[in-house]
């Protein structure tokens, strides 16, 4: 499908799209000439990032809430980010991941099913790969091993499994675009990274280097990697952005599943991302070495292929000085605030207010 300048541009839901990445989709749909309609029901996500398009507060448990979203915006096509995303809460509250990450899925399908809504884009993960049977430090592609390391995994899985069937069955087409670590920040500084809690390392390096946050907590320093400290792959939020724009649009059979990695293809190690934070900032991140987390692979990194055969998406933003550069941006933003869920937990900015 493809956006045409008419007096109603085509109508896109994005459940999730108060969050994150669907909030810097929506920005993308938007200057491609579609209207994100936002489905989120705020848990995490905030108000403040809904900017592009209408936003309807409601939950993935809520079949009627989906069919009526569907059916009053007269949606062509769905991007699906909405779900629980705490690797570590997945094991403390398996059940709540379940239902609402691949019982939720299950209601978003069966209302686009009712409403003739054919196209999908689906949030999956790298989690999906957990260690496998590859090599330390081998680069996944699509086709290697499945053995997710944690319940958050196996709902993305699963989900993925769900849609891959669906579309054999009842002729939808969807690719599951699975991500490696999401970092950076729209340049605009109007949108960015502001989970709560944070878990993700380049912010919580960021709020340790301003002072605005704990010492971060280095996870290993043993590791069979060239530094010791874990490869990670970090791909631009902007750039994440753009491969679903070309998921969305790609053409592709009625039926057709696809999984894709959507990463940079270049690992990173914790160290060298403390040191480019570091180098941003202009003071050195305070930091401690503790244990390594159980389930915690050396290595994922993407093996980028598939998304540039399948898909033309290549990532424009992701070296790891410009995530930085623009990660700070946000945080020193004054609409860092307005991103966050809750103000109470704001962080100090060093913008004017
Ligand atoms: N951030 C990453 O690095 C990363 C990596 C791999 C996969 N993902 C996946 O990408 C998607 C988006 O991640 P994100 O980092 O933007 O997370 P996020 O928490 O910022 O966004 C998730 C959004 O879903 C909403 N939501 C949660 N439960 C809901 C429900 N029951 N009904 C309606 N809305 C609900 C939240 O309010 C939030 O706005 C998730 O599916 C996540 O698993 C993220």
């Amino acid at each position: 499908m493809a956006a045409m300048s008419t007096a109603s541009p085509p109508a896109v839901l994005v459940t999730g799209g108060a969050g994150y990445i669907g909030a810097h989709t929506a920005k993308a749909l938007h200057e491609q000439g579609f209207l994100p309609v936002v489905f989120d029901d705020l848990s995490s996500g905030s108000r403040g990032s809904v900017r592009w398009g209408p936003l309807i507060e409601g939950d993935l448990r809520d079949r009627g809430a989906l069919t009526e979203a569907l059916a009053t915006h007269r949606v062509s096509a769905v991007i699906h980010f909405a779900g629980l995303i705490e690797v570590g809460r997945s094991t403390a509250k398996p059940d709540l991941f379940w239902e609402v990450n691949v019982g939720g899925t299950i209601n978003l399908l069966t209302a686009m099913r009712e409403q003739g809504v054919g196209r999908l884009v689906f949030s999956s993960s790298a989690a999906v790969y957990g260690q496998g049977g590859r090599g330390p430090l081998e680069a996944i592609v699509e086709t290697a091993d499945k053995a997710p390391a944690s319940p958050y995994g196996d709902t993305k899985l699963a989900a993925e499994r769900m849609i891959s069937a669906q579309c054999r069955a009842y002729g939808l087409t969807a690719v599951a675009l699975r991500y490696f670590n999401a970092a950076g920040a729209d340049p605009s500084g109007l949108i960015g990274e502001a989970h709560e809690p944070e878990t993700h390392l380049i912010p919580l390096a960021i709020a340790a280097a301003l002072g605005d946050g704990k010492p971060l907590t280095i996870f290993g320093q043993d590791f069979d990697t060239p530094d010791g400290t874990c490869l990670r792959d970090y791909v631009h939020v902007t750039d994440l952005a753009a491969a679903h724009l070309a998921a969305l649009t790609v053409e592709l059979p009625a039926g057709a599943f696809e999984a894709v990695n959507v990463g940079s293809g270049e690992g990173r190690s914790v160290s060298q991302v403390v040191e480019a934070v570091g180098r941003a900032v202009g003071a050195a991140v305070p930091h401690g070495v503790g244990p390594r987390r159980a389930g915690d692979p050396p290595s994922l990194v993407a093996d980028p292929r598939r998304g540039r055969e399948l898909l033309g998406w290549t990532p424009r933003h992701s070296s790891l000085d410009e995530i930085v550069a623009d990660a700070l941006r946000w945080e020193r933003s004054p609409a860092y605030g307005a991103g966050r869920r809750d103000p109470a937990n704001r962080r100090k900015s060093s913008a004017p207010a």
